[in-house]
């Protein structure tokens, strides 16, 4: 299947004002999702998979934010016009923008970032960056590529009843529809989350929903677009193990029914693994390791990232909780993304960095190497 969005060497830093030094978020982040496949984007807390789902909704507003990178990304093709003009209105740069199916959202950032060596200087025009991104944004975010957060209760105005905050996501996209279309369409969204008898969650308040229940209400405000992407971060933070498997279940549905694309976010890989294609793990901001489920997850017989191994190996199974078995800890904790990558980022807790190989983790961050077809490792252990 073809892409619809390619991230590539996505560069993400942060300035933190008290220390008057650099917090690396992401750093040369990059994955292909191909049309109607599962993304899964795993890696423990911190280690930046929220800074890069904002970072593709244009949404990210800390300093200096989005320092390097593109994302090409293929839109409804109605949307193609309006999103060609507003990339092409100001910029004239060559190479930057990809004319054809997939359009480089982050085209012209260059313009707006300069780098320094002595001191370390990121130099970045933040504001008029925002407002260009913005323009390009106002034709995609929403529409072609839609998000849920982490916490769906946050994402809802606990003043306003559900029905009037979906009717009116669903006027915004789609003009020209009559009060009753839209209510029937509102309806529709939340019988396609499986909230049986809409009517009745139209006219609750956001408190008076379980977590649950708020998540379906987020995810039909999410697809009322029509979106062809959807970025799911953490959906099922605060459930329990049946409401779990109930929304991981859902999006596989929606999947289908609506022909969407999924990028699945979540810490645990194995709900990500319950329905992704591929997989991309993540650790300190880098992506260690990615490639097909199932190369990424099957770790007996396939080349794996030391991290990988710890996490596939961290998560129980339903057997093993049955059978009281002992897992494998993750000793130690994410390193100080405030360093430079001057080394192998899992350098501290690696089991295998020893003799040898040990100096070579220590002298500089491995290289992003194609094993196999497809799968990739960020490890000296697979280097020649
Ligand atoms: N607005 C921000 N300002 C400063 N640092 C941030 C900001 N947002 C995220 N970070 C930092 O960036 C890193 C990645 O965060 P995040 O993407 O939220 O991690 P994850 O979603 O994987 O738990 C963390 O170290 C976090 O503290
Ligand atoms: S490069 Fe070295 S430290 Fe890093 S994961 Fe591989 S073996 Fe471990
Ligand atoms: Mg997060």
């Amino acid at each position: 299947m073809p892409s619809i969005a390619e991230l590539k060497d996505l560069k993400v830093y942060f300035y933190d004002q008290r220390d008057k030094r650099f917090i690396r978020a992401v750093e040369n982040a990059g994955f292909e999702v191909e049309e109607g496949s599962v993304l899964g984007v795993v890696g423990e807390s911190g280690c930046g998979k929220t800074v890069t789902a904002l970072s593709m909704m244009g949404l990210l507003e800390s300093e200096p934010g989005i320092i390097g990178g593109e994302f090409f990304f293929k839109p409804h093709d109605e949307d193609v016009p309006e999103l060609e003009q507003a990339l092409l209105k100001r910029f004239r740069h060559k190479g930057e923008y990809r004319k054809g199916d997939l359009l480089n959202l982050f085209y012209g950032l260059g313009k707006y970032v300069r780098f320094e060596q002595k001191p370390y200087t990121i130099i970045k025009d933040t504001e008029k960056w925002l407002r260009r991104n913005d323009r390009i944004m106002e034709h995609v975010r929403g529409k072609s590529i839609s998000m849920v957060f982490q916490s769906p209760r946050m994402s809802l105005n606990p003043f306003i009843q559900v029905g009037t905050q979906l009717k009116n996501t669903i006027r915004r996209f789609n003009r020209g529809l009559s009060s009753h279309e839209v209510n029937e369409r509102a309806e529709e969204l939340l019988l396609s989350v499986r909230l049986l008898q809409p009517e009745i969650f139209m006219n609750m308040y956001p408190p008076s929903l379980s977590i649950g229940m708020a998540q379906r209400v987020v995810l039909a405000i999410a697809l009322s677009s029509n979106p062809m992407l959807l970025i799911a971060d953490e959906p099922t933070t605060g459930l329990d193990t049946i409401n779990i498997h109930r929304i991981i279940e859902l999006l596989e549905i929606l999947k289908v029914e609506m022909n969407l694309t999924l990028v699945l976010i979540s810490h645990n890989i194995k709900i990500v693994s319950a329905i992704a294609s591929d997989i991309a793990v993540m650790y300190a901001g880098i992506i260690v390791e990615r490639g097909s489920k199932k190369d990424v997850i099957k770790t007996k017989k396939n080349p794996k990232h030391p991290y990988t191994e710890v996490l596939v190996s961290s998560v129980p199974s339903d057997s093993d909780i049955k059978r009281g078995k002992k897992l494998s800890v993750i000793y130690g904790s994410v390193p100080n993304n405030k360093l430079a990558v001057t080394a192998c980022p899992f350098l501290k807790r690696c089991p295998y960095a020893e003799g040898k190989l040990r100096k070579k983790c220590e002298s500089a961050c491995p290289e992003l190497t194609e094993v196999k077809h497809g799968h990739f490792l960020r490890c000296y252990l697979y280097q020649k």
